[in-house]
């Protein structure tokens, strides 16, 4: 801990607290920044205390307060590098806790077994995430778990409301969705959720994955989410070289069922993993905010370009625009996810993308290096027909994450490619 006062703490910025926050040096030889704890055990001064740790563990007990009384057991449980990187997540999020996972497919696929009972039923907006939604249609189903999937977009609470059901345990959000970069209102969600009354008594949650916004542009919890998912191979690990994922809520229960389902499925990262993400951290603010600059150049070119024939680009967003009150409400800025529409088909989205040389031909996105793919033969081949048609994911269509690059080296790269189209 450093020597700031709660007040104090509480009046800073997550770029600044992140420097710090949830790490001691002088509980490791004064080291400035965390060291990497690669052990899989850790030794108890006391027969007593692993007992009293291991009663916190299942919930019994306060938590280990004092010198050396950090409850620490064993690393598919809790690990110094995954609590520090934790801390700071949830600092970011603004939520209470959070709980780190090996991927974000980890992160969705518990929080939702942990929080869902066969006979539930969610409903979805999609498009979403590939891994997600064959996750849902094919294994949720499988255990009882009812799926009903919506249209992503202003109408999405309207369906919602009308899908509303006495065993309706969630509504899983992707807000800005893949790769349409189509908007949901969370809070509008959020209030058809509170005032429906579930069979049981209980709540029904709002879950928002929040992967292509990032956590810098959009704060889902603030829109009311209760459950805030990641792939933190994107922005949070930021450079292509790390899979990783968080959940985060402010709901301690909730919390407490997520983090004892990874427990029991032993989907936590490792420790040397939680140290690079939250090294990534660090540089979160500054890498997500020249991106974006960086795409706003790049989307105004493009779409000025005749060879293309339409641009999703958040920040090209004008009053009017469907989507725009929902722009200004949720987001802080524009993320740099640019979907274009190439003038043709495959052909001439295939010549496109084969001819750019510093934009990466890869699928990911949210890192330091530009990266461009085409949903409807990559990320999206698996949708039928129809779906790609509902979502846009049409031929011509090509999906770009912009890095940090200079910005005039990326609007030449676009510009060269165009040329070969
Ligand atoms: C929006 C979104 N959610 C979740 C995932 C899954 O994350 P991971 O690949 O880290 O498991 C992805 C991966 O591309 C994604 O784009």
């Amino acid at each position: 801990m450093s020597n700031l006062s709660p007040e104090e703490a509480a009046r800073l910025h997550p770029e600044t607290l992140t420097l710090s926050h949830g790490f001691d040096p002088f509980l490791s030889e004064g080291a400035v920044k965390p060291p990497m704890f690669l052990t899989s055990t850790f030794a108890f001064r006391k027969s007593e205390d692993g007992k009293r740790f291991f009663a916190w563990m299942r919930g019994e007990g306060g938590a280990p307060t004092g010198k050396h009384q950090a409850g620490l057991i064993y690393s598919r449980f809790n690990n110094p590098n995954l609590e520090i990187f934790e801390d700071r997540m949830a600092m970011w999020e603004g939520m209470k806790g959070a709980c780190s996972f090996s991927s974000g497919m980890a992160a969705i696929s518990t929080a939702i077994l942990a929080t869902h009972a066969p006979g539930d039923e969610m409903i979805v907006c999609a498009p979403l995430y590939g891994g997600t939604e064959t996750f849902m249609r094919g294994f949720l189903a499988k255990f009882g778990i009812k799926c009903h999937f919506i249209n992503a977009g202003i109408g999405a609470s309207e369906a919602a409301r009308a899908l509303l059901s006495p065993v309706t345990r969630s509504i899983f959000i992707e807000s800005p969705a893949n790769p349409n970069n189509r908007l949901t209102d969370i809070a509008a969600m959020k209030q058809l959720a509170s005032a429906h009354a579930r069979r049981d008594g209980g709540a029904v949650l709002i879950m928002v994955d929040n992967t292509m916004a990032g956590p810098v542009f959009s704060k889902p919890a603030k829109c009311g989410a209760d459950v805030v998912l990641y792939s933190a191979t994107k922005f949070i690990g930021g450079h292509s070289d790390i899979v990783g994922g968080v959940a985060l809520a402010d709901d301690i229960k909730l919390l407490k069922a997520i983090n004892g389902l990874r427990n029991s499925l032993g989907g936590m990262p490792n420790p040397h993993t939680a140290w690079l993400l939250t090294r990534s951290l660090e540089t979160l603010k500054i890498r997500a905010e020249t991106a974006a600059q960086n795409a706003q150049r790049c989307a105004e070119f493009l779409a000025a370009h005749p060879q293309v024939r339409a641009v999703g680009f958040l920040g090209l967003l004008k009053a009017g625009d469907p989507d725009f009150e929902i722009y200004r409400k949720q987001h802080s800025g524009p993320g740099s996810l640019i979907s274009v529409n190439i003038r043709g088909g495959e052909q001439q989205a295939f010549a496109f993308l084969d001819h750019l040389k510093i934009i990466k031909l890869a699928v990911s996105l949210g890192s330091t290096e530009s990266l461009a793919q085409h949903p409807a033969a990559m990320t999206h081949s698996g949708l039928t027909p129809e779906a790609k048609r509902a979502c846009g994911v049409t031929d011509d269509l090509v999906r770009i994450s912009i890095g940090i690059e200079n910005a005039a080296d990326l609007l030449w790269d676009l510009g060269q490619a165009l040329e070969h189209v």
